[in-house]
C-alpha cells in the first residue's frame, strides 16, 4: 500500500474546500487502484464536511493534522482524541510547525501519540530528523526535514534513503517521506519502494496537482 496525504495546515475557507472536493470528484476516480490511500488532513472545522463527501471512496480517508495530549474535559479549544474519533483514521504528530510555534515537547507528542491510539487514531509521526525520539510501536513515521518543508528545497533521494536507514525502524512502520513534494518531484520518490508515501502541503492545496500527484503513484 502507499500513501500519498495531503496536508492543508491552516489553509482554506469552506467554499474552497467544497470547491476542492467537487473538482476531485469530476475526476475519474475508478483508476484509484486498491493499492493507493488518499488521506486528506484539512483544518478541524473541515474533517466533517471532507468526510462526507468523500466517503463513497475507499481509498480516501481523512486525518487531522494535530491532536491535543489532554483527555477530555475543561480545556477549552482543545480537541481531543476523543472528539476525534470514528471522525478521522489518521492524525499527523510531532509536524515541526507545532514543535516550532507550539513548543511540543517528546513528552508531549508521547502522550498525544498515547491518547490516538487509544481512540483508534493512527499517528503519523512526523520528524525533523535522526535526532527526535519516536514512540514505539508508531505504524507511520514521516521524516521532514526542516529545510526542505514549505522552502522548495526538497530533500534529495539519497539523503532520504540514508535518514531511513540509520532510524532502523520496525519492518511494520511505514515511512513517509515530506519536504516540498511537487509534481516535478514526486516520481523520484515513489520510485523507490523504501517510500511508502509522502506528505505534502503547498503541492496539495490545488486539487489538478494533487491528482496529478495520485496517478503517478497509481
Ligand atoms: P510542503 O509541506 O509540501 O509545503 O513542503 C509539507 C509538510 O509540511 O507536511
Amino acid at each position: 500500500m502507499k500513501y500519498l496525504i495531503a496536508n492543508w495546515k491552516a489553509h482554506k475557507t469552506i467554499q474552497e474546500v467544497d470547491q476542492w472536493i467537487s473538482e476531485l470528484t469530476r475526476h475519474d476516480l475508478s483508476m484509484v487502484k486498491n493499492n493507493l490511500q488518499l488521506i486528506i488532513c484539512p483544518p478541524y472545522p473541515f474533517i466533517h464536511l471532507v468526510k462526507e463527501r468523500l466517503k463513497k471512496f475507499s481509498f480516501c480517508s481523512v486525518g487531522a493534522q494535530d491532536v491535543s495530549y489532554f483527555g477530555s474535559g475543561a480545556y477549552t479549544g482543545e480537541v481531543t482524541a476523543e472528539n476525534l474519533a470514528q471522525l478521522v483514521d489518521y492524525v499527523l504528530i510531532g509536524h515541526s510547525e507545532r514543535r516550532k510555534y507550539f513548543d511540543e515537547t517528546a513528552t508531549i507528542l508521547f502522550q498525544k501519540t498515547s491518547r490516538a491510539i487509544q481512540h483508534n487514531i493512527k499517528p503519523i509521526f512526523c520528524i525533523r530528523d535522526r535526532g527526535d525520539m519516536i514512540p514505539s510501536h508508531v505504524p507511520f513515521v514521516a521524516y521532514e526535514p526542516v529545510a526542505a518543508v514549505g522552502t522548495g528545497n526538497n530533500e534529495p533521494l539519497e539523503n532520504v534513503l540514508s535518514v531511513k536507514k540509520r532510524l532502523r525502524l520496525d519492518k511494520k512502520t511505514c515511512f513517509i517521506y515530506g519536504g516540498s513534494v511537487n509534481i516535478e518531484n514526486i516520481s523520484k520518490y515513489i520510485s523507490s519502494a523504501e517510500i511508502d508515501g509522502l506528505l505534502v502541503g503547498a503541492a496539495s492545496l490545488q486539487t489538478a496537482h494533487f491528482f496529478m500527484m495520485a496517478r503517478q503513484m497509481m
